[in-house]
């Protein structure tokens, strides 16, 4: 089990890093979850900065109770946080984890959370705390949709009506990574990147 005190890791990418999030991080992650193209196609809540700053804490606990929940994306010139991207949910028992992740509109199209992705599974699988990665997805998502799939996941279902969105029930597909997807999926590209 995680060591108590653990924080997540730094992990460079290409331009960017994950990062641990920080109380400072509100201002910033207000500033594009405020855009309602960020939030329109997920479940998100009306954004506030009250909410983003709890969002902060409580991922801010989990990490610090040994449960993994989301790194901050942030610009490696800067370290300006850009997105976040991680683990909505945890359980040690069934060993699968939620996966989550939102960018900062100016940043889309240039692949940076695939290469996140990429990094939080493989930091993930090496852990050996979880077999399966899965994440629920609204049908008419299209770009999460793209980056799940090229990033290996798989297309389990439609869970119809699953979660209502500001008011409104939507269905949501769900998809899932398991570890010998990845690990399949490793040999077959002969690299150590975590997907194909
Ligand atoms: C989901 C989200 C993170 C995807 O962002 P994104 O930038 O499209 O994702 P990627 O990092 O995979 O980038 C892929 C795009 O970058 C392009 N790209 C450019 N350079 C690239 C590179 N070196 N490597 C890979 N892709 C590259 C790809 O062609 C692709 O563009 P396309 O989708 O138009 O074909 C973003 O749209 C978002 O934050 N949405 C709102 C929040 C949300 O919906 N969250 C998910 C809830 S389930």
């Amino acid at each position: 089990m995680a060591d108590k005190s653990q924080h997540p890791p730094t992990i460079e990418l290409d331009g960017a890093r994950l990062r641990p999030l920080r109380a400072a991080d509100a201002g910033a992650l207000y500033a594009y979850l405020r855009d309602p193209v960020v939030t329109e196609l997920t479940s998100y809540p009306a954004v506030s900065v009250s909410l983003v700053e709890t969002m902060i804490e409580r991922s801010l606990s989990r990490w610090a109770a040994g449960e993994p929940s989301r790194w901050g994306v942030a610009l490696q010139e800067d370290d300006r946080l850009v997105g976040t991207c991680g683990f909505n949910d945890w359980s040690r028992v069934h060993r699968w984890a939620e996966m989550a992740f939102d960018l900062a509109p100016a940043q889309w199209g240039k692949g940076l959370m695939r290469q996140a992705v990429a990094a939080v599974l493989q930091w993930t699988f090496r852990q050996n705390q979880v077999d399966r990665v899965q994440a629920f997805v609204r049908v008419d998502n299209e770009r999460s949709i793209r980056l799940l799939e090229r990033s290996g996941f798989v297309r389990e279902g439609c869970l119809r009506g699953y979660r209502v969105c500001r008011g409104q029930a939507h269905d949501f597909y769900i998809y899932a990574l398991l570890r010998s997807d990845w690990e399949a999926a490793r040999q077959h590209f002969g690299t150590d990147e975590a997907q194909p």
